[in-house]
């Protein structure tokens, strides 16, 4: 195991993912943020530098680390108010990293409000492969990082949805999508198609990661078949598929062969959020404009001379993905039962003060000023000890915890600090014995998921609608697990950083 340390200079650039320029808060000036390989067991040190300076854009910052368990490391995980005040302008916040023994592909974004809508979002990647005895690949290096684009401004967005008059069939829509940070709008100057190159007779893993702050997108190679190793950071076995739905913050790793003749093949990615009145004129076309390029050593030209094919084929159905390797579930996931169950029923509303929003059975999310995990820390540890709005539940350490989530479909919930098995996901079908596991899964409508997972990780855990806007507008709850064993925060382990003196600075700013 090494120490690996990065440095992530936060600044606001200028940048034109689809042709269009506009202001951003990238990582060292690129969008995508750079790469974080690292090894299991190895320790990363992220050197955040906040120079954020464009005062049309929030200035402070947080950095969460989707997917990482952060075991006994809480404290770095990133949601502002959760487990850490956001850095302020000219501070810097040093993350330590654990991988622990997760293997696979992870990423980062901002978690300040719905600052990564404005492009703060990176992807993670553990390389080590426990599974390679089930598949031959010839080549891993491939990520393949697909995200929305919006030509407005994060806060402007947000002070739009938020306006009590609002309803809920308002929502901006992305202008485009992008694949390795380039896109297409029809109206702007059109950048080159990013190009996957490929060698005749190998195969390939490629890591889809989707970084969007609200689009789901619809993967497909022409003429190459897609098979699963990876889904979220879960080794599962090899199924194959013609395409796949990826929602915001979900992960697949798959195999393609390059088996068919030399030549060029289209790899699309519609893009599908909910398209409702007033749709931005273009949307529609610009939403199935999401392509890149399979291309062949030796195949002429840069682009497949065929028209774009629609998706077709066989699509993947999530009940169909078993997990290989869940230490917390050998056989049946859950032998012993459920210990505690939560009903969550969300659904959007206005409110006369804090505007349009969503709620969590009939409350608002609303951040508190002091972390979640100070209070904690100072011994908070009984529902009454959190504020109405900070939607804080209590689960014991050990309890198998059953989540019951109902309300409109397609709103992508992901919970921090764990995997969870998807024991009844949106297709309706229940499994109790190899169940799918994961971070990210969709909710279904009034039919409700179920998701479980074991209290094995003392902390303050967010559970919340990866919609960027969405858990901006308070689609949130926070676990405190465990709370009476949440021992370490930031003054025990890393005394140097101003951890405690940023709420009031960020607190201050206008
Ligand atoms: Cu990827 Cu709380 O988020």
């Amino acid at each position: 195991a090494e120490t690996i340390n990065y440095n992530f200079n936060i600044v606001n650039a200028n940048l034109a993912p689809d042709g269009f320029s506009r202001s951003t808060v990238v990582v060292n000036g690129q969008f995508p943020g750079s790469l974080i390989s690292a090894n299991k067991g190895d320790t990363v040190n992220v050197l955040v530098q906040n120079n954020l300076t464009d005062p049309t854009m929030r200035r402070s910052t947080s950095i969460h680390w989707h997917g990482l368990f952060q075991a006994r490391n809480a404290h770095n995980d990133g949601p502002a108010f959760v487990t850490q005040c956001p850095i302020a302008p000219n501070h810097t916040y040093t993350y330590g990293l654990n991988l622990g023994n997760q293997t696979g592909t992870y990423w980062y974004h901002s978690h300040l409000s719905s600052q990564y809508l404005d492009g703060l979002r990176g992807p993670i990647v553990n390389p080590e492969d426990p599974n390679l005895g089930l598949y031959d690949v010839d080549d891993e290096s491939t990520l393949i990082i697909l995200g929305d684009w919006f030509h407005t401004l994060a806060p402007e967005l947000e002070a739009q949805y938020k306006l009590a008059t609002n309803t809920a069939s308002v929502e901006e829509l992305p202008q485009s999508g992008t694949i390795n940070g380039v896109g297409r709008t029809s109206t702007d100057p059109q950048p080159a198609r990013p190009t996957f190159t490929v060698n005749s007779g190998q195969r390939y893993r490629y890591r889809i990661i989707n970084t969007s702050a609200i689009a789901r997108f619809t993967f497909q190679i022409q003429g190459h078949s897609l098979t699963i190793i990876e889904v979220d950071g879960v080794a599962t076995a090899p199924l194959a598929v013609d395409n796949l739905i990826i929602h915001p913050g979900q992960r697949y790793s798959v195999v393609v062969q390059a088996n068919q003749p030399v030549d060029n093949y289209w790899i699309r990615a519609p893009m599908t959020a909910r398209a409702v009145p007033p749709v931005p004129p273009n949307w529609a076309t610009d939403s199935n404009n999401v392509n890149a390029v399979l291309h062949y050593v030796g195949a002429a030209g840069a682009e497949p001379t065929s028209e774009i094919p629609a998706i077709s084929g066989t699509p993947l159905v999530e009940s169909n993905l078993v997990p290989l390797t869940d230490p917390a579930a050998p056989g049946s996931p859950f032998p012993g039962g459920v210990d505690k169950v939560f009903n969550l029923t969300f659904k959007t509303g206005e409110d006369p003060v804090t505007g349009h929003g969503w709620r969590v059975n009939d409350v608002q999310y609303i951040p508190p000023t002091t972390p979640t995990l100070l209070k904690i820390l100072s011994g908070a540890h009984d529902p009454s000890d959190f504020g109405t709005n900070e939607n804080t539940l209590i689960i014991n350490r050990g309890d198998t915890v059953e989540v019951n989530i109902f309300g409109p479909r397609d709103h992508p919930w992901h919970l921090h600090g764990h995997t969870f098995s998807v024991v009844k996901g949106a297709s309706g079908v229940t499994n109790y014995v190899n169940p799918p596991r994961r971070d990210v899964t969709p909710s279904n409508g009034n039919g409700g998921i179920t998701i479980r997972f074991t209290a094995d990780n003392p902390g303050p855990w967010v559970l919340h609608c990866h919609i960027d806007m969405h858990f901006e507008a308070g689609l949130a709850v926070v676990f405190a697990e465990a709370p009476t064993e949440v021992v370490s925060g930031p003054d025990s382990v890393d005394p140097g950083d101003d951890w405690d003196a940023l709420c009031p600075i960020y607190n201050a700013l206008p």
